[in-house]
């Protein structure tokens, strides 16, 4: 069964299994692993990866005007190498294969950030379910729903 790395954007890395013919995605989920929330298939950007380097002629990068193509045009952090892991399929050839998390999709990172700065801003407008009950910001309890929209 194909390995894969999935490493944090602290540096901790996941080695882990992944079935053939699942998801990157998929393997995160099925693994817990921490930042990809993965809350559909590709109509969210939160299974946002940075495909390494070396991988990317393996992975191939998203087909122009394709709709993980642009997911990711409104994804915070894209890079060069972004692709949305629920679309990449997991094949013999991806043995090995390491794949990044944005800063942005971490529990920490939303901790620690400004609402209204950032990803926190999208998943704030658009993704309210997304955050926890309880959570808070630097200015008081963060709030769900149109009430926060300003
Ligand atoms: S899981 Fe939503 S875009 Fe990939």
């Amino acid at each position: 069964m194909p390995k894969i790395t999935y490493v944090e954007c602290s540096g901790r890395e996941h080695r882990v299994e992944v079935p053939l013919g699942r998801s990157v995605m998929r393997g995160a989920v099925d693994n817990s692993i921490p930042g990809i929330d993965a809350d559909c298939e590709c109509a969210c950007a939160t299974c946002h990866v940075y495909v390494d380097e070396s991988w990317l002629g393996t992975t191939g990068t998203p087909v122009p005007g394709s709709q993980e193509a642009s997911m990711l045009s409104f994804a915070a952090l894209a890079q060069p190498n972004s692709r949305l892991s629920c679309q990449i399929t997991v094949s013999e050839a991806l043995d090995g294969l390491i794949v990044r998390m944005p800063e942005g999709q971490t529990p920490r990172w939303r901790d620690d950030r400004s609402v209204g700065i950032g990803p926190i801003a999208y998943v704030t407008e658009l993704r309210p379910a997304m955050l926890v009950p309880g959570d808070r910001g630097p200015h008081g309890p963060l709030q769900t729903g149109v009430e926060n929209r300003r």
